[in-house]
């Protein structure tokens, strides 16, 4: 489960079910989103019913599932202008070939119906259905309608379909659901129009054609920048080395491997970009020559001459351009301010976060990070331990102070 969904806590979301096979996915969308700490109200279509019980998505939501106008048991009605006034967000998933229809052409033949056309909030659907429904003429210009009424789709997915066909139309994995969702729900756009690289990963150095050197680095506090920036407005660029991390959606991404390869990617990249952070953690050496062959096992020793690897930091800071923003890490195991100051100079920063393997909880690995934010001028500010979507927000902040300090 991804933890940068601070846009989605507390949140009021409606989920519309509706009668396609990918209603299976929605309970793993539910609790996902309940984990992120939305409220969640399920709204279910006559034929949804036939796919998911009430009671697995009453249960997850931790809210009763509300599918007709009237409570049987007592008259009492489900107020469609409420429920519709309540949520930030109604989004419909899975959109069948018919609800999409009725959508479309404004139906009011059930509870979903009527609160989808009382709703004043935001609106995304997730279509699901088969390749042929999909491609249909009349399901494109319905989609169309939706587009230019101002809703949001999220794309399906190829692959396999229910029926065993293979093509465009399989639900949109609720992970990928909650990330456009929170890409809708962000309503800061500090940094629109504003070019952000970031450097991410470690670097691998190849020894021979199955051996590398690398380092702990997992990547996460680069992608999390990633995506609070983009939510933020930017462009993105994420230069990255090999890591077991979900590209965020919406950015560009550039896989590397050793230092060299980061360098020449970031460095193409570099001089357009109005913020520059260098996340990764760039392995200071590298093996002076790569064996074309597994080297044997041969000596009780082994020796590997290493050479110096580019610090990317420092070359692309040389070539910093007035109004450019560039942002280091330091993470030290002494003397750590000191040294994180240095850093400043030494790679021209305006700004470096450190942070230390003394602390439980930060650094490699972990999802939660604790951070100090020292700028060129000296400003430090202490930050508590957080989780890394946090401290990056944290980070994106202060950019963002520094960006109008500078205008
Ligand atoms: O010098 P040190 O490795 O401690 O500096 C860390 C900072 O410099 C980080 O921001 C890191 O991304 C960047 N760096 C770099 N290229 C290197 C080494 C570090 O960009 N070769």
């Amino acid at each position: 489960m991804n933890k940068s969904m601070a846009l989605i806590k507390n949140k009021k979301i409606l989920l519309g079910v509706t009668g396609s096979i990918a209603a299976y996915k929605s309970a793993y969308l539910v609790r996902m989103l309940v984990k992120a700490g939305a409220e969640v109200k399920v709204l279910m279509t006559p034929s949804a019913e036939g796919f998911i019980t009430p009671l697995t998505l009453a249960t997850l939501s931790k809210n009763p599932v509300l599918s007709t106008f009237t409570k049987q048991e007592n008259g009492e009605w489900n107020n469609h202008v409420e429920l519709g006034l309540w949520a930030d967000l109604l989004l419909i998933a899975p959109l069948s070939a018919n609800t999409l229809a009725k959508c479309a052409h404004g139906f009011c033949d059930n509870l979903l119906m009527a609160t989808y056309l009382s709703a004043r909030c935001p609106v995304a659907f997730a279509p699901a259905m088969d390749l042929d429904m999909y491609a249909h003429p009349s399901t494109q210009e319905n989609l169309k309608k939706l587009k230019a009424f101002g809703h949001h789709i999220i794309e399906p997915g190829e692959g396999e379909l229910a029926s065993g066909l293979e093509g465009k139309g399989r639900m949109a994995e609720p992970e990928d659901i909650l990330e456009e969702i929170e890409i809708l729900l962000s309503n800061t756009q500090a940094l629109k129009q504003k070019k952000v690289l970031i450097t991410a990963g470690p670097t691998q150095e190849a020894i021979d054609p199955v051996r590398f050197i690398s380092n702990h680095s997992s990547g996460k506090m680069g992608y999390e920048l990633a995506r609070v920036c983009r939510n933020a407005g930017a462009e993105v660029h994420l230069v990255s080395g090999p890591v077991n991390l979900r590209v965020p959606k919406g950015v560009h991404f550039y896989g590397v491997h050793a230092a060299d390869e980061m360098y020449a990617k970031a460095q193409a990249i570099f001089s357009g970009a109005d913020v520059t952070i260098f996340v990764a953690a760039v392995a200071d050496y590298a093996p002076k020559s790569v064996s074309e062959t597994k080297i044997k096992k041969k000596d009780d020793e082994l020796s590997i001459t290493l050479r110096k690897n580019p610090d990317i930091a420092s070359a692309l800071g040389k070539v910093k351009k007035d109004g450019q923003i560039t942002v280091g890490f330091a993470l030290e195991t002494d003397n750590a301010e000191m040294h994180a100051r240095k850093k400043i100079e030494s790679k021209n920063l305006d700004m470096i976060v450190l942070n230390t393997l003394q602390d439980s909880g930060a650094g490699f690995r972990y999802d939660t990070n604790k951070v100090a934010i020292i700028s060129k001028v000296g400003e430090k500010v202490n930050f508590p331990l957080k989780a890394k979507s946090e401290v990056a927000e944290d980070i994106v902040n202060a950019i963002v102070k520094l960006m109008d300090q500078k205008v």
